[in-house]
């Protein structure tokens, strides 16, 4: 485990070695049902250490489906999920249930549109949480928790609940727990969802710089175009599966490819 430390630049662009880095995680012919409606269709997407894609589509097109999916939290109906650890290729898929919440908290960070921090605990503490659960002791767990709030602009607010905090900080509280621990891909969610657009700046340019700054990934689903167009790939979803690049070209004016 590599339980990185901040600083990172602040507004880091991603990598442009993104494209010819290998994929650090990749999903293969993804299919995931629910009853009668398919949530993925035959999915094949490749994610490479220091990019950062945006995964895009109408409501119900399997954005979060596939986020949860390449994450471990969803088993897929048919399909594979393989992550690159530093010791090497493991298969997401074949694990059990152990496994995989062991290789989320300490290979993959999350962050959602609404933080999901506890409310009962400070911004250190929630923070500090995953390098707690991990065995840090307290006093470590705390100190490196601090390191990332003050990376991410919210010294002086450690002690704060998450209710005394701002809709924006909150969400920086939320990528800081996602980061302590040195995940090496981040899944973001609509993070900036609830957002106004000045303060979804702010949170986008604390997730680019915390991850793709950091050399890691970034997956991140979003209904926005401003976020589309600051990652370095934008992927679209119609009814659970990849639109070829042919038919989304120009809707962001970047280009797609899976
Ligand atoms: N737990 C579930 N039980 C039943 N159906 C589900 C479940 N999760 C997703 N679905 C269905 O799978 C399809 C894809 O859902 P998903 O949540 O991945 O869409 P989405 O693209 O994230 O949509 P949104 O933009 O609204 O968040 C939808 O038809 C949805 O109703
Ligand atoms: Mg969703």
């Amino acid at each position: 485990m590599n339980f990185s430390t901040p600083p990172f630049p602040a507004n880091a662009t991603p990598h442009t070695t993104a494209f010819s880095a290998p994929a650090i995680l990749s999903g293969s012919a993804l299919v995931k049902t629910y009853g009668s409606s398919t949530a993925l269709a035959g999915m094949d997407i490749s994610i490479r250490a220091g990019e950062s894609v945006a995964i895009m589509g109408a409501s119900g097109s399997g954005k979060t489906t596939l986020l949860h999916t390449l994450a471990g939290i969803t088993s897929p109906d048919s399909g594979r999920v393989d992550f690159q650890s530093p010791s090497g290729s493991v298969d997401v898929t074949a694990m059990n249930e152990r496994d995989r919440s062991r290789l989320r908290r300490e290979a993959f960070g999350f962050v959602f549109q609404q933080g999901l921090l506890i409310p009962e605990l400070t911004a250190i503490e929630n923070v500090a949480l995953p390098l707690m659960l991990a065995g840090y002791p307290r006093r470590e767990a705390e100190g490196r928790a601090q390191h990332w709030l003050a990376a991410l602009g919210l010294a002086g607010m450690e002690a704060r609940r998450i209710g005394e905090l701002s809709g924006g900080q909150a969400q920086r509280v939320a990528i800081a727990r996602a980061q302590v621990t040195g995940a090496t891909v981040v899944f973001a969610d609509e993070p900036t969802g609830a957002l106004d657009s000045a303060t979804s700046e702010d949170v986008l340019n604390a997730l680019l710089g915390s991850t793709v700054g950091q050399g890691h990934a970034l997956v991140i689903v979003t209904h926005d175009d401003a976020v589309a167009a600051r990652c370095s790939r934008v992927i679209h979803l119609r009814d659970g599966r990849v639109l070829p690049s042919a038919q989304t070209a120009g809707s962001t004016g970047r280009a797609v490819s899976a």
